[in-house]
């Protein structure tokens, strides 16, 4: 199932511009059978096989709880469909509160299942594609023959958990910390494309104090994690990755630059899993280089994927990245490894 959806979305992810950006012409192309001008074939395709299994995911979620009402089986920890069960008890509070005298649980889960399957749709495309294209920029960097040096004192850095994979002192090792953050600095998974609609019935003010605009009632806006990370005022050479820059700078040049970071968004829409992706990031991370060291073996094969596609998401596929893992012992720390 999840390698269904994994090539599904690879195939949809291509023509996400349309449905996303234009979406009226996007159903119009598609009423009119215009699928060349939003996608070939196989995008359409594609989108159905994503929503049966979602729509069968929820179903088994639906059946799960069902089950465990009736104590008919015990479900394991794991498979308990808990993010799925807090949705659907909120939103059945919701109705519930505006229920006519004809409601029923049943009558409402069905009216839920279109919307209910939206969020999680939104959930699983979110959480897996943000992550893994982070961790592939972020491996490629450290594997290149200029940044050793980040790779060496992260392999030290690593080695000074001794072992332990306890996620608070992971979470505060700062050299990883700082790789981290710099890869979603320069290769920002969502890059671009987060609208927002201004307030109705009163203008809004953007920009600084210096140079305000107003910008009408219910107009669409949006900023771009892209743009924001490459402010040369606040990123200097912003376009060098440099892990350096979030462990070297002063207190007010790095509280700048935090304003400034907008991997995750903010506000009411702001990812609402960023500590979460850090955590299993940072672990995937110590899994990695405590026991390997990594070599990109083909130096020049990510150049080339800064294109206006960045912009509306990055995109991945077909890029290949060919790398060597050694595996070697566990490193020692060294405790010169202090200075950068
Ligand atoms: C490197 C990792 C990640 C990055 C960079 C990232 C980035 C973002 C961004 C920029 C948004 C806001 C979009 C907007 O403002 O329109 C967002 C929203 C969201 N993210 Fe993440 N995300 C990551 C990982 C995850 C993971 C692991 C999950 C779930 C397990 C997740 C779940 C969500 C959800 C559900 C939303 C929608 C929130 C809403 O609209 O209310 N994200 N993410």
């Amino acid at each position: 199932m999840g390698r269904e959806l994994f090539q599904g979305y690879q195939i949809l992810k291509e023509y996400q511009f349309w449905p996303q950006e234009i979406p009226t012409f996007a159903e119009w192309a598609t009423k009119w059978n215009l699928f060349g001008f939003v996608g070939p074939s196989g995008v359409q395709e594609a989108g159905a096989v994503i929503e049966e299994l979602v729509l069968r995911m929820q179903d088994n979620a639906e059946m799960a709880i069902e089950a465990a009402k009736r104590e008919e089986s015990l479900i394991e920890t794991e498979d308990q469909p808990i993010v799925y069960a807090q949705l659907r008890d909120s939103l059945l509070k919701d109705q519930a509160s505006k229920k006519d005298k004809n409601w029923c649980v049943h009558n409402s889960i069905e009216g839920l299942r279109l919307g209910m399957a939206s969020e999680m749709m939104d959930h699983v495309v979110a959480g897996f594609d943000t992550s893994s294209i982070t961790l592939l920029f972020l491996t490629w960097e450290l594997s290149l023959p200029s940044n050793k040096r980040w790779q060496d004192k992260l392999g030290f850095e690593i080695a000074s958990l001794g072992g332990s994979l306890d996620p608070r002192p992971i979470d505060q090792l700062p050299i990883l910390h700082a790789i981290l953050l710099e890869t979603l600095r320069l290769h920002a998974p969502v890059p671009g494309n987060q609208p927002r609609i201004t307030p109705s019935g009163t203008h809004t003010t953007l920009g600084p104090s210096t140079h305000t605009f107003a910008v009408p009632p219910d107009v669409r806006v949006q900023a771009q994690a892209w743009s924001l990370h490459r402010n040369s005022s606040v990123f200097p050479d912003p376009e060098r990755w440099n892990p350096g820059r979030w462990l070297e700078s002063t207190p007010e040049q790095l509280e700048e630059m935090q304003r400034w970071f907008w991997a995750f968004g903010s506000g009411g829409r702001m990812c609402i899993a960023n500590n979460f992706a850090m955590l299993v990031m940072k672990a995937i991370m110590v899994a990695i280089w405590r026991e390997f060291r990594t070599r990109a073996v083909d130096v020049a094969a990510l150049s080339g994927n800064s294109t206006l596609l960045q912009l509306v998401g990055t995109c991945t596929t077909g890029i290949e990245i060919n790398l060597s893992f050694n595996k070697q012992g566990v490193w020692k720390c060294c405790p010169s490894m202090s200075g950068l």
